[in-house]
């Protein structure tokens, strides 16, 4: 009986070591497994910023709140010189703040008002701020030259982060003429924008219309803009 006793205990002992074994064995080959994601992530970065094209037109399907923070977690991770991090973002969702500016952008354009109704439908429609799901409107402050340049960098991080998620962004910077302009203070009010911010650009997210016709522009070759010095 003692025999059998021992014989279990032995075979418990085995059991245990080999399956702590396999464990082990299982932990070292699931580091690579581990960094899979990692570089899988990265290869998609590199396929979205070497292929993506502004957005064209949005549908109105709405973008859930877990994903616009993911969004704006990488604008908050944006590098930024000597990490000033120079920036302030103000998320708008709603339609009635989005059209407030539009307006305020078309009265402020040149000839001022909407296009008239004849240029309005030959000229294909472009995206603008009211056909944003959500809008991220970026500020920055302007206490070193590299300001508006790090504001970029979180735009583009952002629109990187939002292309990921299987979003369409376009960057609009010509909002900014009226947001700065002689109603900044009310648009500041609207936008609870900080004191001594200024709008740099705007990141417009939404659920790509598929049917919509893309308007993808050509870009220069490596040859046009780029020198290898060796
Ligand atoms: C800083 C910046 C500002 C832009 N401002 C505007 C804008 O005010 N209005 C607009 O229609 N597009 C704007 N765009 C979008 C560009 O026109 C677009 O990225 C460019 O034409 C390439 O288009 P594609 O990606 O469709 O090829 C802006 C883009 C950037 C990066």
């Amino acid at each position: 009986m003692k025999k059998i006793a021992k014989l279990i205990a032995l075979a418990l002992c085995f059991a245990l070591l080999f399956g702590c074994a396999n464990a082990n064995s299982k932990n070292t080959t699931s580091q690579p497994e581990s960094q899979t994601p990692a570089a899988a992530t990265s290869q998609s970065a590199l396929d979205i910023l070497t292929t993506a094209k502004t957005a064209t037109m949005f549908t109105s399907e709405p973008i859930s709140e877990d994903h616009i923070k993911q969004i704006l977690s990488a604008g908050l991770n944006a590098p930024s010189a000597r990490n000033s991090q120079p920036w302030h973002f103000s998320v708008v969702t709603n339609k009635d703040v989005l059209n407030q500016i539009a307006d305020a952008m078309s009265a402020g354009a040149p000839g001022g008002g909407p296009a008239p109704s004849s240029q309005a439908s030959s000229a294909p429609k472009k995206l603008g701020l009211s056909d944003a799901t959500v809008a991220i409107f970026v500020y920055g402050t302007n206490n070193m030259p590299t300001d508006s340049f790090d504001c970029g960098l979180a735009t583009e991080a952002m629109s990187v982060a939002a292309l990921s998620l299987g979003y369409g962004t376009k960057i609009l910077s010509s909002p900014s003429i009226a947001l700065n302009g002689d109603k900044k203070a009310d648009f500041d009010k609207l936008l609870q924008i900080p004191e001594g911010y200024s709008n740099v650009a705007v990141l417009l997210i939404g659920h790509n219309d598929l049917d919509a016709a893309t308007g993808a522009s050509t870009r220069n070759s490596m040859e046009e803009k780029v020198k290898f010095i060796k």
